[in-house]
């Protein structure tokens, strides 16, 4: 069921692998359970903000908090879309996009992750793909930015296969050292001759006007 007052539990990102959406709490809990059996290895730590530090039942409870924080705390002038990932039905990950300001800047970040068993599959990239139809499409982006550490040559390719262009470094904070996150930018030009996809929109007319963005 798709609660009126809040339409974006209705809209659906599919590509021919994978289907994007606003997780209930059955699908959250899912989710929580894959953020729960692990991201990344332990000497890793691809994230500015090491969320997936501690215990199993931690990042579990991290995850579910973090997707109802962004349902809480939305407002068209700040939002944050936290899209479960579903492969062949299962939840395999999380594809986040969020925003300041849309109405004025049309511009909007992305983070993501996926679950140990399901990476290196192409899966990332097409979930990135499906978020990026989403901005520029969907919503009249003029541009979308991300970033990653320097040392994680998979979310790099990423960017690199979807068009995204180097767009400066910045050091960071993280357990207590220094670290160099390769920021990345994708106008829409690019993401033009970049998109090789297949990929559909539902479901987001009614979910326009919080995201501030117009009516195509
Ligand atoms: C980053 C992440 C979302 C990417 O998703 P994925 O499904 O694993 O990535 P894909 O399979 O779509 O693409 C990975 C690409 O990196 C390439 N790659 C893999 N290992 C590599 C390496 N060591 N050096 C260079 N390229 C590498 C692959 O060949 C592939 O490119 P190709 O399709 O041109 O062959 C996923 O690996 C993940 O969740 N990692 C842990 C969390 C994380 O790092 N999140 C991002 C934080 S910025």
């Amino acid at each position: 069921m798709t609660p009126e007052c809040w339409p974006v539990y209705g809209l659906r990102i599919t590509t021919p692998r994978l289907v994007l959406r606003l997780p209930d709490l059955g699908a959250l809990e899912k989710l929580a359970a894959v953020a729960a059996a692990g991201v990344h290895g332990p000497d890793e730590m691809p994230f500015s903000f090491p969320w997936t530090d501690g215990t199993p039942e931690r990042r579990a409870r991290t995850t579910f908090q973090h997707v109802l924080g962004t349902v809480a705390g939305w407002q068209p002038e700040k939002w944050t879309l936290s899209l479960a990932v579903l492969h062949e039905g299962e939840v395999v990950g999380r594809q986040d996009i969020t925003a300041r300001d849309f109405a004025v800047t049309k511009e909007a970040q992305t983070g993501s992750w996926l679950g140990l068993a399901h990476q290196n599959q192409g899966l990332g990239t097409e979930m990135r793909a499906a978020v990026t139809h989403l901005a520029f499409e969907g919503l009249g982006a003029r541009a979308l930015t991300s970033g990653a550490m320097t040392d994680n040559p998979r979310s790099l390719a990423v960017s690199r296969k979807l068009g995204y262009e180097a767009d400066g470094v910045e050091v960071v904070p993280v357990r207590g050292e220094a670290r160099t996150v390769r920021r990345l930018r994708l106008d829409r030009a690019s993401w033009e001759r970049h998109r090789s996809l297949p990929v559909g929109l539902h479901g987001l007319e009614p979910c326009l006007e919080l995201f501030g963005a117009e009516r195509g």
